[in-house]
């Protein structure tokens, strides 16, 4: 890889010991899938943040980096292992909440911007079409990637951290034209009226293509929040970072020859595959984390209800303010329901302490039995909601 004397300075640690490790990072990262060189980046979102995830030995890494790292380019977190302020309403301990508040003050002394969510394109981290980016968290990275435009690599915390501190990223993968090019067209022969059909759909297509790039062709009347469900799924059950949606994503691409069909039956299969037979007794909504649009719509569907069982809605902060200018959060409170701003039923220490989540993100299934062996039930936001207020 062809370093710049400004990049060869930085690895020689001129400008200090976080940014020498960092780039020791991307070269290292460069070097392993063959980049000719780095590339700046606008922007970057960083993954990792929950210390139920980081542990101990992430949090001193991260304290390392920070005595003498600064983010050189606008960089946000994804989502804490709990609501930073109201994290006693979720019921975490005071003993992990210390430490998740350890580990978003090391961010924040290194510049990065502790809005902690995966919706960053919804709190002011929006890339446009081309721009080079280096964001981790996979959903995110596939909206990114398939609805705006812009172009970035599914980085992992450490990788993101390293964009952040040097502005670089290493030029491989999906900053390539040619990695970007989509291998299968899927035509899409089913009706699709709620986020639970686009969840089911991305479990369909990455079940079946794995990490194949996709031109999907069906989606010109998904909404955002269809997209955002979409992108989600696709990337925990294929692992794919980008997909093509004809009439939707910026970018000009061939139709490739071969092709495969997802209807009505395979749609629906893929939902009862997310559902099990149990009474939920947590309903999760908001993953990734709820526009402004769906928080209107939960508020309206719990007007004069109570919550019989524990309810989160998973929100960023930002987000969570707009609405409470609208009284909208205060509406959803009245009902029981919690709002989980910074953090999701997935990323915060919940094992153990249900046996069954109801939502309506097949991510959040996933990751609900991989992560936290709940049993699940998958259903549309009109059908949890009544689940929540069952007597
Ligand atoms: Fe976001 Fe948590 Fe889902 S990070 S995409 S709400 S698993």
């Amino acid at each position: 890889m062809v370093l710049t004397e400004e990049e060869k300075a930085i690895l020689d640690g001129e400008e200090g010991r976080a940014a020498k490790k960092a780039m020791e990072i991307l070269v290292a990262l460069g070097e392993i899938y063959e980049a000719e060189r780095l590339i700046r980046v606008r922007s970057v979102q960083i993954a990792g943040v929950s210390y139920d995830n980081l542990g101990d030995a992430g949090l001193s890494f991260l304290q390392e980096m920070a005595a003498d790292g600064r983010a050189r380019v606008p960089a946000t977190l994804n989502p804490a292992g709990m609501d930073l302020v109201d994290w006693q309403d979720l019921g975490i301990s005071e003993a992990f909440a210390e430490k998740q508040q350890q580990v978003v003050e090391t961010f924040a002394r290194m510049g990065v911007v502790t809005s902690c969510t995966c919706t960053p394109y919804f709190v002011g981290n929006e890339p446009g079409p081309g721009d080079t980016i280096a964001w981790s968290e996979s959903s995110a990275v596939c909206y990114a990637n398939s609805v705006l435009g812009a172009r970035t690599n599914r980085e992992g915390g450490p990788s993101a951290l390293a964009a952040a501190l040097t502005g670089k990223t290493a030029g491989y993968g999906f900053h390539l034209d040619e990695k970007r090019q989509p291998v299968v067209t899927v035509d899409v022969c089913a009706a699709l009226g709620d986020i639970t059909d686009y969840g089911a759909l991305g479990k369909v297509v990455g079940d079946k293509l794995g990490n194949r790039v996709p031109s999907i062709r069906g989606l010109e009347q998904a909404t955002t929040d269809e997209l955002k469900s979409l992108c989600a799924s696709i990337a925990t059950y294929g692992g794919t970072a980008m997909f093509h949606a004809v009439g939707v994503s910026p970018e000009k691409v061939k139709e490739p020859g071969e092709r495969m069909t997802v209807g009505s039956g395979e749609i629906e299969q893929a939902k009862k595959e997310m559902i099990d037979d149990e009474e939920a007794d947590f309903v999760a909504v908001g993953c990734p984390h709820c526009s402004l649009e769906e928080l209107r719509t939960i508020a309206g569907l719990l007007d004069g209800k109570r919550v019989s069982r524990e309810t989160w809605i998973a929100v960023a902060r930002q987000v969570k303010e707009s609405a409470e200018g609208e009284g909208i959060i205060a509406k959803i409170r009245e009902s029981g329901a919690k709002i989980a701003a910074d953090t999701c039923f997935v990323v915060a220490p919940i094992r153990g302490r249900f046996n069954c989540m109801a939502t309506n993100s097949a991510k959040a299934v996933f990751y609900g039995r991989a992560k936290n062996r709940f049993r699940t039930v998958f259903a549309p936001l009109e059908k949890l909601i009544e689940i929540a207020t069952r007597p």
